[in-house]
């Protein structure tokens, strides 16, 4: 079987690389290597690695790398949040056209399967349940509330509070900024395919992934790398809110295990028929909180630095997001191997990625 794999150069698409290798599979990798991102090729990307160096909005491009390919693992995508309404070009243009540009080059050339690097960022708040009301879908959080330290959201009917439940793929889609928005429309997008070729498409929603790897401390990092980076230079975390916010961190090693089921599921006679579109949450299914995270990698470090909870709050963020990973698991067989202390341990002094140092024009 040969996999193309979009994004190959990255966090995510050089663990995918790696496994799809170590299962035999003949792997090519495609990577823009953006100097926004990327020094060049990466030292862990091994010298035979059949390699594209090109964008996925480069029709040509995409069309010639698809030569003789079975599937494609489509995890090149400009990452991070978005911050503001300038982001919005950026994201549609990487994210949605590029898509949509590898989408049409599938069809013309007659590749049947997809698997996508989607995010839990498509469905907002996480679930939460009101004693009253039942499931509820709190508003994003008001600027006087989190100044308040008021960060629980709170049932838009009657104001009290919450319990947070595990969001499942039914949930309702809420996406609620520029990445969310194309990640979501890249789903509708591999559906809209999957219908008018006959084509089979498993949509991943990672939740928040770290390890060996991960970019090391930029405005686009998650949470992890920048408490790591924090503490190799001696400083200590800075936990947003009361740290009482929970996230469900899932190991590279088992995301990428995801994405090998999810193409073995979009194989003809697998789990998914043709003509359709599928999604899964991947989570390890054992939340913690950021404070508990940021604690367990200071003690990592030796404890001398422990974590600040600031009370700080980014407008935005959204409280808790834990999913079930019941469905992954019924669907594709798939079930997160690396338990919380043992990933965090090994976190702590695993390689990440240093950032590109961009030329001035691009900075
Ligand atoms: C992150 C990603 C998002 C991705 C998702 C799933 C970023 C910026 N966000 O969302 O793109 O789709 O995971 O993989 O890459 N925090 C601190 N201190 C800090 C920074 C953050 O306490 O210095 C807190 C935040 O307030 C938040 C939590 O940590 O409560 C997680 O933040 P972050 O890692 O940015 O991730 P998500 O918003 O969960």
């Amino acid at each position: 079987m040969r996999v193309l794999v979009t994004g190959a150069a990255g966090f995510i698409g050089s663990h995918i690389l790696e496994a799809a290798r170590g299962l035999g599979y003949e792997v090519r990798g495609f990577d823009s290597l953006t100097p926004a991102v990327h020094d060049g090729m990466p030292a862990y990307i091994p010298d035979d690695t059949d390699m594209v160096v090109a964008d996925v909005r480069d029709a040509g491009a995409v069309t010639r790398a698809l030569d003789g390919v079975d599937v494609v693992c489509h995890q090149a995508a400009l990452v991070g949040l978005g911050v503001d309404l300038s982001d919005l070009p950026g994201y549609c243009d990487v994210n949605i056209t590029g898509t949509a540009t590898l989408l049409n080059a599938m069809g013309q050339a007659g590749v049947q399967r997809l698997v996508l690097a989607s995010s839990m960022v498509v469905y907002g708040e996480g679930a939460y349940d009101c004693a009253r009301h039942g499931r509820v879908r709190p508003a994003p959080r008001a600027r006087d509330d989190l100044a308040a330290g008021q960060f629980e959201p709170r049932c838009p009917q009657c104001g009290e509070a919450l319990v947070t439940a595990t969001v499942t793929e039914d949930a309702a889609m809420d996406p609620r900024n520029a990445y969310a928005a194309s990640k979501l429309a890249q789903e509708h997008l591999a559906a809209t395919w999957a219908r008018l070729t006959g084509g089979r498409s498993v949509a991943l929603r990672y939740h928040n992934v770290y390890g060996p790897r991960m970019p090391r401390d930029t405005p686009y990092s998650g949470v992890a790398a920048i408490f790591r980076s924090a503490l190799e230079k001696g400083a200590a975390p800075q936990v947003f809110e009361d740290g009482r916010q929970q996230r469900d961190f899932v190991h590279v090693t088992d995301v990428a295990a995801a994405n090998l089921l999810a193409l073995a599921a979009t194989e003809e006679g697998s789990q998914v028929p043709a003509g359709s579109a599928h999604s899964y949450n991947v989570a390890s299914g054992h939340p913690h909180t950021v404070g508990e995270m940021a604690a367990a990698l200071a003690g990592e470090f030796g404890g001398g630095l422990m974590p600040e909870v600031t009370g700080n709050f980014r407008l935005g963020d959204v409280r808790h997001i834990v999913a079930s990973p019941a469905a992954a698991e019924q669907g594709l067989g798939f079930r997160a191997r690396v338990g919380f202390s043992e990933g965090i341990a090994e976190f702590a002094r695993a390689p990440l990625r240093e950032p590109a140092r961009v030329p001035a024009t691009l900075s």
